[in-house]
Formats: structure tokens, sequence, C-alpha cells
């Protein structure tokens, strides 16, 4: 599964990245980017959790 952040979406209120840092970082920008290979299993509880807790529904996670 990969996750993917809409950037048009995103207001940069850090959440994802705090949540699941092993899938999510800030960019310089401000915004948040979703690595762009699979979700590591070990992560993708912390990673989906991290879409459901974003406030603007900017993340997607999909197969
Ligand atoms: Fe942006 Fe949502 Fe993450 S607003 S920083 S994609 S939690």
């Amino acid at each position: 599964m990969k996750a993917y952040v809409d950037d048009d979406l995103c207001i940069g209120c850090g959440t994802c990245p705090e949540v699941c840092p092993e899938v999510f970082h800030m960019t310089d920008d401000g915004i948040a980017h979703a690595i762009n290979t699979d979700i590591p299993d070990d992560v993708l509880g912390n990673a989906k959790e991290a879409c459901e807790s974003c406030p603007v529904d900017a993340i997607d996670i999909d197969d």
C-alpha cells in the first residue's frame, strides 16, 4: 500500500509526520509529502492513523 498527500489540500498542520514519521515528512514549502515506496507493514497502522487524523482529509492510502 502507498500513501499520497494532496498538496492542494494540505495546510501543513504537521500531524502526519508526528504520528508516522516513517512515511510522512514536511517539505521546505511547509506541506507534507509521503514516501513514494510501499508503506512498511510495521508502520501501516500508524500511517492509517495519520490519514484519519488529518484535519483536511489530504491523505489517501491505496493498494
Ligand atoms: Fe498536511 Fe494533513 Fe499532514 S494537513 S501536514 S497532510 S496531517
